[in-house]
């Protein structure tokens, strides 16, 4: 009975960290500004522009975007996204500029 219940709660886990969509939350709430690179952001997929900015590690471009950074607002401006969320966008994000 214990070990069902461990079961289904590590796969309720799971399917909770799957569910973050990175290009799903990009498209949504982040290519306003970034597919153009609206008011200075680095655009989606520009490796130069995006460069010195991986360098400082995923950690800590996640920890910009939750507290916001410059002209870009605190998770982009959409407070109802999770931490997940915002990870899951700057992971897919950061992939396609490398
Ligand atoms: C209102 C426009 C706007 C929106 C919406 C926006 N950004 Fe940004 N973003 C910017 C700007 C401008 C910068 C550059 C900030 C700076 O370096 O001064 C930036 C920078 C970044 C950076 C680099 C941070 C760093 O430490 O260098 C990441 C990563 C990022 N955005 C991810 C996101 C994600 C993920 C979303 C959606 C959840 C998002 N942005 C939504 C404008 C925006």
């Amino acid at each position: 009975m214990k070990a069902a219940l461990i079961i289904v709660s590590a796969l309720s886990l799971l399917a909770g960290q799957a569910y973050a969509d990175g290009k799903a939350v990009y498209d949504a709430s982040c290519a306003t500004c970034h597919k153009d690179g609206v008011a200075g952001a680095p655009k989606f997929g520009d490796k130069d522009g995006w460069a010195v900015r991986i360098k400082t590690g995923n950690a800590a471009l996640v920890g910009s975007v939750l507290k916001g950074k410059g002209a870009m607002p605190a998770k982009g401006g959409n407070a109802s996204l999770s931490d997940a969320d915002v990870k899951a966008a700057v992971e897919y994000m950061v992939k396609a500029s490398k």
